[in-house]
Order: C-alpha cells, then structure tokens, then sequence
C-alpha cells in the first residue's frame, strides 16, 4: 500500500498539499452544478473524489483534513475496491498536468460498478479503454470566465481493473510524480 495512505489509515497524520492545489473559495461548486452532481449520485452507492466543501456522496475523498471527506487519501491511489460504486463523481484542481490526469482517473473507473457512472468536471475530457463516453455538458459559470467539462462516462468492463487504461501503474507515471500536489 502507499506510504502516505498506510500513514493516514493509522491516524497518524495528514499530508500537506502544495499551495497551488489546496482548496479555495472559488473552487466551490455553484449550487446548480451541486444539484446537478446531488441528482447524478442519486441512484445507487456513490463516490465523491476530490470533494472539497461538497456534501455530496456516500463516500468521499480529499486530502484536505478541513474538507467533508469521509476518508482522508490521495486521488491516485484509491483504498478502496474494484467495482464498488454505482456513481462515482470528481471535481479534481484544474492545474494538475498532463501526465497527472491519467492514473487519478483510471482509479475512479476501477472503483466504479460494470454498468455503472462517471462524472467528471474539468478543462479536459479523459479517456480509458473501460468506459464509453456519453455525454458533455459545457460548464462556465460567468460570461468571459473559464469554461470546463463536465463528461459523463459509462463504464461497459472491468478487464482493465488490474492494469488500469490496459497499462500499469508504474507504465503510467512513476508514483514520485504523481504525487505532485503533495508538498
Ligand atoms: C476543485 S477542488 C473541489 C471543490 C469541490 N467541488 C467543492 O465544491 O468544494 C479540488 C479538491 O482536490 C483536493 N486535492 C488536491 N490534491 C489532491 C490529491 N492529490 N488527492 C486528493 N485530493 C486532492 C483539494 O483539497 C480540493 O479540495
């Protein structure tokens, strides 16, 4: 298991996130994208990864000791099981780069049910070879102001479960920079 989960599991600390990735006031999810996210994880056991201030979910994530998690875990390495949720939603920072979006979202897919839900807001669309994307929705909550993504993914295998978009973990990105938002 990851040293900084093993770490949280025990109750022995929290891990500190780089400043640029903390959560922020305008980071707040406006409340008709919230309705939005409380309708979608409405049918079944849901999942909220990178849940900030949202109450939203069964189950939700952060590293942030101050946000509304239930467990306490960094996106990359979910300590949860396959094929678990019949919704699963995320809302992860926008700045994380390119080769840091990856393996975050092949984790949310793995704890997702066969059959099951991903909703994803950000500026970019992802990709695994389990899920069929469904739907967009533009989101952009001022005129002139940036605009992001919400995509909704259904998830139709869990063959790629145990080597996530088909590649491994270590085939993805090294652990050392995934953990990029970790001071
Ligand atoms: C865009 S905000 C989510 C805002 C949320 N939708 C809301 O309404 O409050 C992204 C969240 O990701 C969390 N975060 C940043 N890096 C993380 C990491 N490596 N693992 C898990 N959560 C992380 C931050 O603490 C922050 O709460």
């Amino acid at each position: 298991m990851n040293k900084h989960v093993q770490i949280l599991l025990d109750g022995k600390g929290t891990i500190p996130i780089k400043e640029k990735y903390r959560w922020r006031q305008s980071w707040r999810f406006p409340r008709y994208v919230e309705e939005w996210f409380k309708e979608f994880c409405s049918h079944g056991h849901s999942l909220n990864v990178c849940c900030g201030r949202s109450n939203i979910g069964d189950v939700r994530i952060d590293l942030d000791p101050n946000s509304t998690a239930t467990i306490i875990s960094p996106y990359h390495k979910l300590p949860l099981e396959d094929c678990t949720f019949d919704r699963v939603m995320s809302d992860p920072p926008w700045y994380i780069p390119f080769f840091h979006r990856m393996w975050p979202f092949y984790e949310l897919v793995r704890v997702c049910k066969v059959g099951g839900l991903v909703a994803y807001n950000a500026t970019w669309i992802p990709a695994s070879k389990s899920v069929a994307l469904m739907d967009t929705y533009v989101r952009q909550d001022t005129d002139f102001g940036i605009a992001s993504i919400v995509s909704v993914f259904q998830k139709y295998t869990s063959r790629f479960d145990k080597k996530s978009g088909g590649l491994t973990f270590e085939e993805v990105c090294p652990i050392d920079e995934l953990q990029e938002t970790l001071s």
